[in-house]
Parts: C-alpha cells; sequence; structure tokens
C-alpha cells in the first residue's frame, strides 16, 4: 500500500500531551499534520510565576500569543493561581515543570516556540550558601535554557532579563563621612555576581551556538503586583522604610514592571532590535524616595513623638 495510510492528524499539537503524541507518532514512522493555532505566535516564559514574568505573560496573552509557561511547581496555586486567572489564559497558556539545574528541563518546552523569555533567576541578596543558592541557579540555569534553546530552529529569537547589576556594580557608598581604610573588606554582592556571570556566560554560549539573544537590563522593578505573595523588589521597599537596607550608593534606578514586561516584547517582536537594553525610567535619591512614600503611604511610617 502507499505511504498515505501512515499520515495522520494532531489538532492543538503544541500541547502537553498532544506534543508527546506527535513525538511518539513521529517515531513510529507517521507522517504528521499538526494544527496549531499561529505557528508564529507560540513563545516560551521561564520562572512566569515571578513578578516580572507574570506581567510579561499577560500582556503576551494580550498580543494574542500561546505561552508555553515554566514554573517549579505547577500544583502550587500561591505561584499559578494568578497566572490561570489571566485573560486568555484558558486557551492560550499552558504552564510546564521546569527546573533551572535540571539538564534538559526545558526541551520539551521550547520544542516549537518561536521566541523564548528566560526570566528565572534567584533573586534575593542574604545566601548561607552563595554558589549553590544564587550563582549555580542563575549561571547553569541560564546556560541549561540555552542549551535547549539550541537544539530547536524554530526559536527566532531568546530574551534574557539579566539586570542592572551585571552592569554597574561597585561597593559601598564612598560619601563624605565614610573613611576607606585598612578595617574595610568587601561585601561578596552574590546577586550581582551571579547576574553578571549568567549574562557573561549567557553571550558567550549564544554567539558559539549562533543564538539571536538579546539582554534586557533593568534598575530596581517596582509597580503593581500580580502574585499574592511580595518579591525582592517589595521587600526592597519595605527594607527602606524601615531602615534595615539601603542601596550601596544611596540611589535608585526605578523602572515600572509593566515597562519592562513591554520592553521584553518589543526586543523580540523588533527586527533590528540587538545587545543589551538598559531599562530605567527613574533615578531617584533614597531621600527622595522616603519623602515619596512617606506622602502616599503615611500609614506605612511609624509616627514620631
Ligand atoms: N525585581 C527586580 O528589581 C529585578 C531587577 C533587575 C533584574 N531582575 C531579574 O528579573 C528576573 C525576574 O525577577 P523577579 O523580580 O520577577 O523575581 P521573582 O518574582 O522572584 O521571580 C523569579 C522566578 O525565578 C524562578 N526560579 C528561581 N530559581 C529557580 C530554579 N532553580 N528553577 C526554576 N525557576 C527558578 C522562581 O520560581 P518559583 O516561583 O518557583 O520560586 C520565580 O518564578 C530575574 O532574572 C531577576 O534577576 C529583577
Amino acid at each position: 500500500m502507499s505511504g498515505t495510510e501512515k499520515v495522520v492528524c494532531v489538532t492543538g499539537a503544541s500541547g502537553y500531551i498532544a506534543s508527546w503524541l506527535v513525538k511518539l507518532l513521529l517515531q513510529r514512522g507517521y507522517t504528521v499534520k499538526a494544527t496549531v493555532r499561529d505557528p508564529k505566535k507560540v513563545v516560551c516564559v521561564t520562572g512566569a510565576s515571578g513578578y516580572i514574568a507574570s506581567w510579561l505573560v499577560k500582556l503576551l496573552l494580550q498580543r494574542g500569543y500561546t505561552v508555553k509557561a515554566t514554573v517549579r511547581d505547577p500544583n502550587n496555586p500561591k505561584k499559578t493561581d494568578h497566572l490561570l486567572a489571566l485573560d486568555g489564559a484558558k486557551e492560550r497558556l499552558k504552564l510546564f515543570k521546569a527546573n533551572l539545574l535540571e539538564e534538559g528541563s526545558f526541551d520539551s518546552v521550547v520544542d516549537d516556540c518561536v521566541g523564548v523569555f528566560h526570566t528565572a533567576s534567584p533573586v534575593f541578596l542574604a545566601a548561607s550558601d552563595p554558589q549553590t543558592e544564587l550563582i549555580d541557579p542563575a549561571v547553569k540555569g541560564t546556560l541549561n535554557v540555552l542549551k535547549s534553546c539550541s537544539k530547536f530552529s524554530s526559536i527566532k529569537r531568546v530574551i534574557v532579563t539579566s539586570s542592572i547589576a551585571a552592569i554597574m556594580c561597585s561597593r559601598k557608598p564612598l560619601t563624605s563621612d565614610v573613611i576607606l581604610d585598612e578595617t574595610w573588606f568587601s561585601d561578596p554582592l552574590w546577586y550581582m555576581l551571579s547576574k553578571t556571570l549568567a549574562e557573561e556566560a549567557a553571550w558567550k554560549f549564544a554567539k558559539e551556538n549562533g543564538i539571536d539573544m538579546i539582554t534586557m537590563n533593568p534598575g530596581l522593578v517596582i509597580g503593581p503586583l500580580l502574585l499574592s505573595t511580595t518579591t525582592f523588589s517589595v521587600d526592597t521597599i519595605l527594607n527602606l522604610i524601615n531602615g534595615s537596607y539601603s542601596s550601596y550608593d544611596g540611589i535608585y534606578r526605578f523602572v515600572d514592571t509593566r515597562d519592562v514586561a513591554n520592553a521584553h516584547i518589543q526586543a523580540f517582536e523588533t527586527p533590528s532590535a540587538s545587545g543589551r537594553y538598559c531599562l530605567v525610567g527613574r533615578v531617584t535619591p533614597h531621600s527622595e524616595t522616603l519623602k515619596i512614600l512617606r506622602e502616599l503611604f503615611p500609614a506605612l511610617f511609624p509616627t514620631q513623638e
């Protein structure tokens, strides 16, 4: 008989179960006619439950993309409810379990995507074991995602969320009342190091493997939360209010999370975009930030006797 007997059709082929069905059918020698809503519009977002990534997912769904979103625990409602409630999520959002440190974890997710937005990375400053908690997931995790991307020719561009921390970092603020002497030891700024090493490794891998990659380098991201838990950004502002932490140079470079998410999409969609983009809306000294916060949210400040 002719080979036409072995031609089958799979509808909704980019789906979780359907992608495996297609894979097994191909392995058994079938020719598969696979339907997807719009083959050009399937993208992946890593670390999708995060503060910035949830806005990115929201804006991508608004623009008609099908989003394959990775989370570490798809069964944790605190990490997924806010995503599943987004407009368009029912039809075009698919959640996948993936961990940065699990080799090959992203293969089946990025397969058939045209774009990958890699935002997942640990975001905190204090670590008892910085290598394991920050550096490895940032550096090895980024390479793990890029390795998966390098396996699939459908991927046209990868957008990596780096940080302004990978661009500008020195140590403590050297204001006029500070004396730098032999008693000083440098503070290890592990988060900044993790972002710097991860971005450097990403550029090296992308160049060696011909990946069209762009990095987004935001300052401190502020703005509304879609998820129900606080994040590094919110904690940073709260710590500034209660006096337990301030940035090393007394300045924050603020940028709105919605602008950051939108910039990721612009970088993906604009053919001429390339390289690294610093994303900063406003540069504000702590004193000015505190003044604005005091005016807007007086209840957050203890009353003075
Ligand atoms: N917030 C800022 O001010 C700021 C500024 C510049 C750059 N950035 C960068 O923007 C990105 C997102 O930051 P964010 O503020 O949105 O932080 P976030 O809310 O803490 O999100 C980080 C995401 O990374 C995921 N993640 C961490 N370790 C992982 C691992 N081992 N495997 C898989 N996923 C892992 C987390 O997953 P779980 O939900 O499972 O924990 C979470 O979804 C990060 O790359 C960060 O460095 C942030």
